[in-house]
């Protein structure tokens, strides 16, 4: 099995927008709530063609398109991870652990100091997932959300 990551470009956008989509829709499931599909189509179109300052990565098994992750520069020196999706067909097969390599060389490559990002409470499993790479939950946001925070450096795994 071979597993490729590349940086996403505007002839992606199909492929971007369905995955963000679907983990719109898996949170929303978990928080009860009907993602606003028109917000997010309106984001993903804006950062393909305007926003110098993100960069998402797509993961293929062969061919096949298999998972997505968002870095995105925020002020004070941060990065924040975001639309991170795998097919449920490649999960468990080290993809997103591959997508966050290349979102830490990126934030690495420009000097960032700490990565956030948001988890749903429910997502219990992702918060495990994450916390597996150095995250810990920072604060809450609203009800449904946790914001998790770790370092750029050092090691991907802690
Ligand atoms: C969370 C998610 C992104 C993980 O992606 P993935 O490609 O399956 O993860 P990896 O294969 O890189 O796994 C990394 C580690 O987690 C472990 N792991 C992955 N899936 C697991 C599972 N379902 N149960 C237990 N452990 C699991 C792997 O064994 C691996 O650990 P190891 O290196 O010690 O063996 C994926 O499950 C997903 O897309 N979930 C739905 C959307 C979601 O929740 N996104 C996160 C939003 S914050």
């Amino acid at each position: 099995m071979r597993i490729s990551i590349r940086a996403a470009s505007k002839r992606d956008m199909n492929d971007i927008l369905r995955l963000c989509l679907k983990l719109a829709h898996y949170e929303g499931k978990l928080i009860g709530r009907e993602p606003d599909e028109n917000s997010i189509r309106a984001r993903v179109v804006h950062d393909l063609l305007h926003n110098d300052g993100c960069a998402y990565y797509l993961a293929f098994v062969e061919e096949e398109i298999a998972g997505i992750l968002k870095v995105s520069a925020k002020d004070g020196n941060r990065a924040k991870i975001s639309q991170t999706y795998v097919v449920g067909a490649h999960r468990c097969k080290g993809i997103m652990t591959a997508l966050f390599a290349k979102a830490l060389e990126w934030a690495k490559s420009r000097n960032i100091a700490s990565l956030y990002l948001t988890v749903v409470c429910k997502n219990t499993y992702a918060l495990s997932f994450w916390e597996k790479f150095g995250f810990r939950v920072d604060c809450a946001k609203g009800k449904n959300l946790l914001i998790m925070r770790r370092d750029v450096q050092p090691a991907i795994i802690s």
